[in-house]
């Protein structure tokens, strides 16, 4: 029986809108879960995109720091480069610098993915993390409150990158994935996982994503080339923040910036 997904984006002017709009859903869905279930558990993307959101989160001057229940929160990664904490190209650091470091979070709220260690011994070293903190059984998957992705210009989001292993990867929580283009190893949740989450969304924006995002969106499924449309979750829901940049090919919003798609596979 084929299953729906529903899409809903939103379109926002430019980059200093985006990442407002993005602070402004981590602390709705970090309330909303706390207000549910006591805690909230997020899984966040590194790359650019992210930097200036997690910033606004931060900032004392801004509302969103006063608002989080920062307590609550424990902050998990989508994926990590197989680098150390403290190499220019770590997610894990280009959190703490935006982030981590100007938040009231225990260590014990934190799980880094420990790029600096040999790739497969990093990924069963998260997988023993997701377990012990989801308290997982047998085959249990872990279901995040939120998971916050990005995509690339190729299509890839998390380290699922077109044409790589993890793509088929459908048993293990976390594994190691060689990156072909960039000859570099990364550490990634995999794709079940993801789709376990209670909320997912894509934070895009600029033009150069414009193609990709109508592709992965409206085009024909084509997992291995475009592995961003893996992403189904379980909920039947997926929401899109976006710049009008990254928007551009997507079918056109209402005056709110609010657009729906549908896509049955
Ligand atoms: C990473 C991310 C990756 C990222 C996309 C988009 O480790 O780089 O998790 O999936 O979200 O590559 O990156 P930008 O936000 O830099 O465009």
């Amino acid at each position: 029986m084929p299953r729906a997904l529903k899409v809903n984006y939103c379109v926002e002017p430019d980059a200093v809108a985006l990442a407002a709009h993005a602070a402004r859903h981590f602390v709705e869905m970090v309330q909303e879960a706390v207000a549910a279930r006591g805690r909230a558990r997020i899984a966040i993307s590194g790359g650019s995109t992210p930097k200036a959101a997690f910033a606004l989160l931060g900032d004392a001057g801004q509302p969103w720091r006063a608002r989080m229940p920062w307590e609550r929160l424990e902050i998990f990664w989508v994926d990590e480069r197989c680098v150390p904490p403290d190499h220019e190209d770590s997610n894990y650091r280009m959190t703490c610098e935006a982030l981590l470091d100007h938040a009231p979070l225990r260590p014990e709220q934190i799980h880094r993915m420990e790029g600096e260690l040999e790739p497969e011994a990093a990924a069963a070293r998260y997988e023993s993390e997701l377990r012990n903190t989801f308290r997982l059984e047998g085959a249990e998957t872990p279901c995040f409150d939120l998971v916050a992705l990005g995509m690339g210009p190729d299509g890839h989001t998390a380290s699922l990158f077109p044409h790589s292993a993890a793509l088929n990867e459908l048993g293990r929580l976390c594994v190691a994935n060689h990156v072909q283009n960039k000859d570099a190893w990364r550490i990634t949740l995999t794709w079940p996982v993801i789709n376990q989450a209670r909320s997912v969304f894509f934070l895009v924006g600029g033009a150069d994503k414009a193609a990709i995002l109508k592709e992965v969106f409206t085009g024909p499924r084509d997992v291995e080339r475009l592995p961003s449309q893996l992403i189904r979750p379980a909920s039947g829901i997926l929401t899109l923040i976006l710049d009008r940049a990254a928007a551009a090919q997507l079918p056109a919003t209402d005056a709110e910036g609010r657009g729906f798609l549908e896509r049955v596979e």
